[in-house]
C-alpha cells in the first residue's frame, strides 16, 4: 500500500541512505537522469544526499521532505523548501524508476497541494530543466503554469536553462 508522509529525523536517516546506495550504480536509470544527465560530479551528490546535508536543511534551510512509501519502503520523495508564509519552492522531486509512470508522482504533489493550502500556502513554485520534458509534462497536467525561463550558472560550473512554473492555491 502507498502511503505518504512528512519524514522525522530518523527517516532522514533511512532516505540519505537509500538515495546515497540507489546512486551508487553509476549505469542506473536513477542516476542517469539525476546526476550524469546533468553533469553533476559525484562529490556533489554525495554531499547533496549525505544525512547531514538533509538534516541541516530541515533545521537551518526551512525544509520539508515529504516521504512516498510501498508498504514501508521509500519509493520516492519530495523536499520543499519555506520562502515566507505564503510561498513554498518544490526542490526537489523523485519517484525512483521502478515506480515512475504510475501515478505515484502526481498523488504525492496533489498530498503536498493539499497540505500546504491548508497551511495557508497561496504559491508553489518549481524549477525544472528546459530539456526535461516529462518533468515539464508532469508539471503542465498538474495545472502548473510557466512563469518564465532563466539561465543559471550551476554549483558544479555549468550553465543549465531552467524553466520556472508556478501554481497558485486558495483560487
Ligand atoms: C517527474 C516524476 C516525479 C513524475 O512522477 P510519476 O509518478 O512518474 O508521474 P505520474 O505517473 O503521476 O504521471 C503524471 C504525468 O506526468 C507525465 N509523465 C510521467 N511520466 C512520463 C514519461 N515517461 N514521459 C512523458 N511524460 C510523463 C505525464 O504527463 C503523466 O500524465 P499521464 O500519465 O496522464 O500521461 C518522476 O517521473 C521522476 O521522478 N522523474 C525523474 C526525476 C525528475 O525529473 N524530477 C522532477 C524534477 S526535480
Amino acid at each position: 500500500m502507498i502511503t505518504i508522509k512528512i519524514a522525522g529525523k530518523k527517516e532522514i536517516q533511512i532516505l540519505s541512505k537509500k538515495l546515497l546506495s540507489l546512486l551508487e550504480d553509476k549505469n542506473s536509470q536513477i542516476y542517469h537522469e539525476n546526476v550524469t544527465k546533468f553533469g553533476i560530479p559525484e562529490e556533489y551528490v554525495k554531499k547533496a544526499f549525505a544525512e547531514d546535508t538533509l538534516l541541516k536543511a530541515i533545521l537551518k534551510g526551512k525544509s520539508t521532505f515529504y516521504l512516498v512509501l510501498d508498504d514501508g519502503e521509500i519509493i520516492g520523495f519530495a523536499q520543499i523548501i519555506q520562502h515566507d508564509t505564503k510561498t513554498v519552492e518544490l526542490d526537489r522531486i523523485i519517484i525512483f524508476p521502478k515506480y515512475a509512470g504510475r501515478g505515484i508522482g502526481t498523488q504525492l504533489l496533489q498530498k503536498i497541494i493539499q497540505q500546504q493550502e491548508q497551511k495557508g500556502v497561496n504559491n508553489i513554485i518549481v524549477k525544472t530543466g528546459k530539456e526535461e520534458k516529462r518533468a515539464r509534462q508532469f508539471y503542465e497536467k498538474n495545472s502548473f503554469k510557466q512563469l518564465g525561463e532563466e539561465t543559471v550558472d550551476t554549483p558544479w560550473g555549468k550553465r543549465l536553462t531552467i524553466v520556472i512554473y508556478q501554481l497558485h492555491l486558495n483560487e
